[in-house]
């Protein structure tokens, strides 16, 4: 049966979180004071106008780049405090990033692409490519290995991408505008991907989309705006998903 999202323990707690750039003598506060908790296996939506802060939240929460101000607790550990070398350790092992462009390396295959974070995460070479394997092999890839980006198509760079965020075996994937770029056939493919990843490995996604067709399937969606959450449906749409999944469960029982 499925189980209601609020059952679920809690993956990660933003709490008070600011993030000021400076301009010359002024500085430009794009996060104002988020509070944010998403736990294990939530699929949540971010969307909001551009220059709304969407990609500053996501960079901030993946310790991409840090906060002015405010934590982050996975657990009892508020990782900004963690000194750089544990805070990149925690982040290759614990937080996987889909970006709108794949940000592939053109020189490597998808193969030795998706092996990169376990190389970096020092997983020995065997284990490295069995594990980048499973991951192709999940989203779908097996057959192109040995392609390079070059040759692939932007729906299958997207889902290179994918596998190399996952190939840690991350709790947390943070994907930011992943679909951007991509017609809306693939977009729809790549979703359907990013679900079924979630089912079965319930993994949890926070997913910055412009489209809201496709984040109005989320059961949780976030909206932003000016540095700031101005919704957050946990509630409503996430009771109706799980009553579907329910209904869906009993009709296949
Ligand atoms: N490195 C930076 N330096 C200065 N301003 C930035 C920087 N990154 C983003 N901003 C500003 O922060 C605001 C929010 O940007 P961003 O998070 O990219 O928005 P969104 O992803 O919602 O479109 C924008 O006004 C942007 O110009
Ligand atoms: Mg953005």
């Amino acid at each position: 049966m499925a189980q209601s999202a609020d059952a679920q323990p809690v993956l990660v707690r933003v709490e008070g979180m600011t993030k000021e750039f400076s301009q010359g003598t002024r500085s430009l506060r794009v996060l104002d004071g988020v509070d944010l908790t998403l736990r294990r296996g939530e699929m949540v939506a971010i969307i909001g106008a551009s220059g709304a802060g969407k990609s500053t939240l996501l960079h901030c929460l993946g310790t991409l780049d840090l906060p002015t101000d405010g934590g982050i607790h996975f657990g009892e550990q508020d990782i900004v405090q963690l000194p750089p070398p544990q805070l990149a350790q925690f982040r290759n092992e614990s937080i996987g990033f889909v970006f709108q462009f794949h940000h592939l390396l053109p020189e490597f295959t998808a193969l030795e692409n998706v092996m990169m974070p376990a190389m970096i995460g020092r997983v020995p070479q065997r284990e490295a490519m069995a594990r980048a394997k499973e991951q192709l092999a999940a989203v779908g890839m097996s057959p192109r290995l040995t392609h390079r980006p070059g040759e692939l198509s932007g729906g299958e760079q997207q889902r290179v991408a994918i596998a190399r965020a996952l190939v840690m075996r991350p709790k947390l994937l943070l994907a930011d505008e992943p679909t951007g770029n991509l017609d809306t056939h693939t977009s729809e493919e790549v979703h359907a991907l990013m679900f079924r990843l979630n089912k079965e490995h319930g993994i949890t996604m926070l997913v910055v989309t412009h489209n809201l067709d496709l984040a109005h399937r989320f059961p949780r969606v976030i909206r932003m705006a000016d540095g700031r959450l101005i919704g957050d449906t946990t509630g409503d749409r996430a009771r109706e998903a799980d009553a579907r999944a329910r209904e869906a469960d009993q009709a296949g029982s």
